[in-house]
């Protein structure tokens, strides 16, 4: 029996066609496969902000936040990002994915329960694999089953609920509201991971919370800054005591390098433009979003229902999936592949994202490209 690599590799061999690491060009292509959500990487506010911390500070701190790595700017970009969020305080961390490998095995116990959807990110995974207590998965955005695990909880030390607020495969936005509602009935600690949804959903992208009107969150928040903040590192953020515990307790923050000052400053000029800009620039990405589901239709394809900016074009198998992304990267369309085990089994599926930093009429080619593709004729 192939092991599920050595049936991609077979694959991708057959189709001469690779998706991953594949050296690319950003100029020659239409990059619908980025985060880049808002278009803040080209921005000339956030490149200056990240050019003036190099001139100020270097390249790097060679030290990690515990030691020296901890500069004004990086507590400045805490607190910025914390009043931005709403929440008490923040951290930031190298990465997102080291934020929450980090939180778990430093917060959570063996005598306590951690119930997380079935479809929460592999770093969130990752980090719920290093603590040594039970885990309870719910189904997919199901809060019925949700509390129908937490009902039988109470023999448990603490209870941690854990999800995505956007979904970065099929695009679907958790039910944050009820999930914290039902956190808040069984003295559970909510844990939301809104790498995909901090600049880009709420009215004026402050991400989930603010989307679900929640005031007395109670948990803990993550997110990605290499998405919609187009930088790079990780916010967790929280009450002032939960931050504090970690700031001395998490070995992933205290003992990393510190996230570099270019980095700082990018997430400073970062919220800046989201405050000054979200309406028009948020705007420009909706729209985009509903013209590239209009031309995957117009193909003959499936977009799953979602209700973020992320286009997920189902495609059931790993064949099909590489022939979509094949044919549109041949035509100068970048697109995101996940097959298994990045998706359940039967679910792959191509993701199409349109930030609003491409120019519209590179949008009216994409649609046009997406449109015509033939693929779709030979899928199995
Ligand atoms: C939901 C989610 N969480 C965490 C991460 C990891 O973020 P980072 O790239 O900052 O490590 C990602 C990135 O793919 C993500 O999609």
């Amino acid at each position: 029996m192939m092991t599920q690599y050595e049936q991609m590799k077979a694959l991708i061999a057959e189709m001469d066609f690779n998706p991953y690491y594949n050296v690319v060009n950003g100029d020659d292509y239409i990059d619908l496969a980025s985060n880049n959500y808002l278009g803040l990487a080209g921005v000339e506010a956030t490149k200056k902000a990240a050019m003036e911390a190099i001139d100020r500070y270097g390249t790097s701190m060679c030290g990690s936040p515990v030691a020296n790595g901890y500069i004004d700017l990086f507590r400045a970009a805490e607190k910025r990002l914390a009043e931005f969020i709403g929440l008490d305080d923040a951290l930031i961390f190298p990465s997102c994915y080291q934020a929450n490998t980090g939180v778990f095995v430093t917060l959570a116990g063996e005598d306590d329960l951690i119930v997380v959807d079935t479809r929460a990110h592999s770093s969130i995974m990752q980090g719920i694999k290093g603590v040594r207590c039970k885990v309870s998965p719910f189904r997919h955005n199901d809060v019925e089953h949700l509390e129908k695990i937490l009902s039988r909880s109470g023999s448990h030390a603490r209870r941690f609920v854990v999800t995505d607020s956007v979904f970065s495969t099929d695009g679907s936005v958790a039910p944050i509201g009820a999930v914290v509602e039902l956190c808040g009935r069984y003295d559970a600690v909510p844990i939301v991971d809104d790498s995909h949804g901090v600049g880009v959903i709420g009215k004026t992208g402050r991400g989930a919370l603010e989307h679900f009107g929640i005031e007395n969150f109670g948990g803990i928040y993550t997110a990605s800054l290499a998405k919609a903040f187009a930088n790079n590192g990780g916010v967790l953020a929280g009450s002032f005591d939960t931050i504090e515990y970690l700031r001395h307790c998490c070995s992933h923050l205290a003992y990393s390098t510190a996230v570099p000052p270019a980095i700082l400053g990018g997430i400073l000029g970062a919220v800046e433009t989201i405050e000054k800009d979200f309406a028009q620039l948020s705007k420009k990405m909706w729209d985009y979003r509903r013209r590239i589901r209009t031309s995957v239709a117009e193909a003959g394809m499936t977009v799953l229902e979602g209700s973020s900016p992320i286009n997920a074009v189902f495609t059931g198998n790993p064949r099909n999936t590489l022939l979509l992304s094949k044919e549109l990267h041949e035509k100068g369309v970048l697109s995101m592949a996940f097959v298994e085990p990045s998706v359940p089994q039967g679910e792959c599926l191509v993701r199409l994202v349109a930030g609003a930093g491409l120019a519209e009429e590179q949008i009216d080619r994409a649609c046009e490209i997406i449109g015509d593709c033939e693929c779709v004729t030979s899928w199995s």
